[in-house]
């Protein structure tokens, strides 16, 4: 698989990756049956109207290659090189390189702080352009950012011209109960551009997501010259993925992949609670953020770990340019069943306790 390297006699809980008889391979087959010939020629600019509809915003919504295709197009559309661009922290490590990828200057701001941060480089007579931040159940806390602070980034970024880009990826994923409001949904649109995704919900081989943004972002998009010369993009599985939501499959599906995954993280969370006495148990989302014991620093333990046979990320992973995270481990619970979740917690108290 490419980004996910087995290793033998290694339980890995470092890939952010579906449990593999997850992934709806006759569901998405049957949705595929029903094509006809409109599937399979160029499609248009924003995505299938079909797609468009079903994700409820059609003219504030383009289809994209993933999440992360949302991320780098937005990026090349709102900035130019040099300008500068914050960084929750911790948050997703693999946005870093495709922000950097277009030159601009990439700096950390914790969400709790990044308010103050803004105003500050404001200040300092440099704009900035945009804030990247995973505001519900992020990677890798699992954590969600309270409604008081997201209606104080919002105002800030109002105020001085910034735009917030949320990756929602794992809104549909919740397990105790609603998702928080999106920051799209409070600031009723503009500073956010918002970033869905179908990877974790259905497949990540799919490629497919959208992006919400003002229709004078979305027009830009469109008129992108790729799009102008290839039409909309991933035409066939958008379409696809427009009749597996009509008729109700990704709908079961999710329902499915949400209790499994809620299974894997109560799992996962109550073997840990065993050794670590502070495991937050994430309210959705596939990761648990694991504080280590005093004294055990994350770089330190994973060649230990690993002579046990298990992995993680190392915490220092999720800042963009700065220390932060020594003494935490990213662990996924989505890519493992049960069994090898609890053998895995085991091989970690091993690792740690130096048993
Ligand atoms: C926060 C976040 N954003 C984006 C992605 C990648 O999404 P996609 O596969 O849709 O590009 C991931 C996958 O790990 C993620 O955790």
């Amino acid at each position: 698989m490419i980004q996910f390297e087995g290793r033998a006699g290694i339980l890995d809980l470092s890939w952010g990756h579906p449990r593999p008889d997850l992934l709806p391979v006759h569901e998405w087959a049957a949705a595929s049956a029903h094509l006809d010939w409109r599937a399979l020629t160029y499609g248009a600019a924003a995505g299938p109207d079909s797609l468009l509809e079903s994700l409820g915003d059609p003219g504030r919504t383009f289809v994209t290659g993933g999440a992360s295709h949302g991320l780098a197009l937005v990026t090349q559309l709102l900035t130019n090189p040099g300008d500068v661009v914050l960084a929750d922290a911790p948050t997703y490590h693999l946005a870093f390189p495709i922000l950097r990828d277009r030159g601009v200057t990439l700096l950390q701001a914790p969400a709790d702080t990044a308010a103050a941060v803004i105003r500050d480089i404001r200040a300092s007579g440099r704009r900035v352009a945009l804030l990247y931040l995973v505001p519900t159940f992020g990677n890798p806390t699992g954590r969600s950012l309270p409604e008081d602070q997201r209606r104080e980034l919002i105002a800030v970024a109002r105020q001085e011209g910034v735009t917030i880009v949320e990756d929602d990826t794992y809104r549909e994923l919740n397990y105790d109960g609603p998702a928080p409001a999106s920051l799209w949904e409070l600031a009723g649109g503009a500073p956010v551009v918002r970033l869905g995704s179908f990877a974790k919900t259905v497949a990540p081989g799919l490629r497919l997501g959208w992006i919400n943004a003002e229709p004078e972002i979305i027009g830009r998009l469109t008129r992108l010259g790729y799009v102008h010369s290839g039409g909309g993009v991933n035409h066939t599985t958008a379409v696809t993925m427009g009749t597996f939501r009509a008729d109700g499959g990704y709908q079961r599906h999710v329902a499915r992949v949400r209790s499994e995954y809620r299974a894997q993280r109560d799992v996962l969370v109550s073997a840990l609670r065993a050794d670590f006495a502070t495991v937050e148990s994430p309210a959705g989302g596939w990761f648990v953020w694991l504080r280590l014991p005093d004294g055990v620093t994350a770089d330190a333990l994973l060649p230990l770990a690993e002579e046990r046979g298990v992995s993680f990320v190392p915490g220092t992973r999720f800042w963009a340019d700065g220390p932060g995270g020594a003494d935490r481990i990213r662990l996924s619970f989505s890519h493992l069943p049960a069994d090898d979740l609890r053998r895995a917690a085991e091989r970690l108290a091993a690792a740690v306790h130096r048993r």
